[in-house]
C-alpha cells in the first residue's frame, strides 16, 4: 500500500481550493480534486501537472448525493483509505457582500431558494459527504477533516454590532457556516478519541469569485490554513475554529 497521503478537496478546480491542492501536492501529498465540472477538473489537474505536480480529480457536484457515494467508491477502491477530507466547496447566493444596496434588509427578505440552497451547499452537504467517507477516514493513521468556514460564520464577531463584519449581512452565508462550524465542534467531540482531526478553517477574504476583488488577501495566503489542518501532527488541535493558529471566536 502507498504511503503517500491521500487529499480529497472539494470545490478544487479554482479559488482557494486549487491553492491547497497545489501546497499540498508541494507537499508530497496526493490531491484529488472535487470538480462539478470534469473539463475544469480536467484543466485543473493539467495545469498542476505543468507545475510538476501529480493529481487526480474526481466529478464531485456537493447537491448529488450519488457523487458523495461515488466519491467513497473511488477512494475505496484506489485507496481503500482517505487520510485528508477539505470541505472547501462553497457558494453565496447573496451577491457582493460589501455592496451597500445588496446588503440592505438581507434578513428581513432574504428568500427560501437562497437560504435554502446556500445551506445545501454549504451545510447539508458537508454533513452528508463528511458521513460518506468517514469509514475510509478512520482507517487512516492520522485522518484529517478541513472545513472550510468563514469569519462571518462567528457569531461572537457578528454579535458586537461595531465592527465591520457585523454590517456584512448575508444571512445565508454567515448562517450555513456558522452551522459548519456547529458540525466541527460536534464532530471532533465524538471524535476526540480517534486519530482524527477535525477543524474550521478562517481563509481571511480572498480575492476570489466568491469573496469578490476587494478582497485583501490571495488566493495563495487563503489555502494556507487548510493546508496547515490539513497536515496537523500528532498533538495537534481538534475542535478548533483557526486561521493559521490564530483561534478565531465561535
Ligand atoms: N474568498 C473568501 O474571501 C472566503 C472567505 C471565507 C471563506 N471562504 C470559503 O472558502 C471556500 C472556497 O471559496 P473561494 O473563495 O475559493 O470561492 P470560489 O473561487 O468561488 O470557488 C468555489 C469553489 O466551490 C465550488 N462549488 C460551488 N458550489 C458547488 C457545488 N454545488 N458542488 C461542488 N462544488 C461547488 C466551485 O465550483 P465551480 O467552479 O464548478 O463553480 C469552486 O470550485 C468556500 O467554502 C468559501 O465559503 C472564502
Amino acid at each position: 500500500m502507498s504511503t503517500q497521503k491521500i487529499a480529497f478537496i472539494t470545490g478544487g478546480n479554482r479559488g482557494i481550493g486549487f491553492e491547497t491542492a497545489k501546497q499540498l501536492g508541494e507537499l508530497g501529498y496526493l490531491p484529488v480534486i472535487g470538480a462539478r465540472n470534469p473539463a475544469q477538473g480536467q484543466e485543473a489537474i493539467d495545469k498542476l501537472k505543468t507545475m510538476g505536480i501529480s493529481a487526480r480529480y474526481i466529478k464531485f457536484d456537493a447537491t448529488l448525493r450519488e457523487d458523495h457515494l461515488s466519491a467513497f467508491d473511488y477512494f475505496s477502491t484506489h485507496f481503500d483509505r482517505l487520510d485528508i477530507l477539505i470541505n472547501n466547496a462553497g457558494a453565496s447566493f447573496e451577491g457582493d457582500p460589501v455592496s451597500a444596496s445588496k446588503i440592505k434588509d438581507a434578513t428581513e427578505n432574504v428568500s427560501e431558494p437562497v437560504l435554502r440552497d446556500t445551506m445545501e451547499v454549504n451545510f447539508f452537504n458537508v454533513v452528508f459527504l463528511t458521513q460518506a467517507l468517514l469509514p475510509l477516514i478512520k482507517k487512516s493513521e492520522a485522518g484529517r477533516i478541513v472545513n472550510v468556514s468563514s469569519r462571518l460564520g462567528s457569531l461572537t464577531t457578528k454579535a458586537d454590532f461595531s465592527t465591520p463584519l457585523a454590517r456584512v449581512n448575508t444571512f445565508a452565508y454567515d448562517t450555513s457556516k456558522t452551522a459548519l462550524n456547529s458540525f466541527t465542534v460536534h464532530l471532533a467531540n465524538e471524535l476526540k478519541n480517534t486519530a482524527i482531526k477535525v477543524n474550521s478553517s478562517n481563509p481571511g477574504w480572498v480575492s476570489t469569485a466568491l469573496g469578490g476583488a476587494a478582497g485583501t488577501s490571495t488566493p495563495e495566503d487563503g489555502a494556507k490554513t487548510s493546508v496547515y489542518l490539513a497536515t496537523l501532527p500528532d498533538d495537534g488541535p481538534t475542535g478548533k475554529f483557526l486561521q493559521l493558529e490564530e483561534e478565531i471566536p465561535w
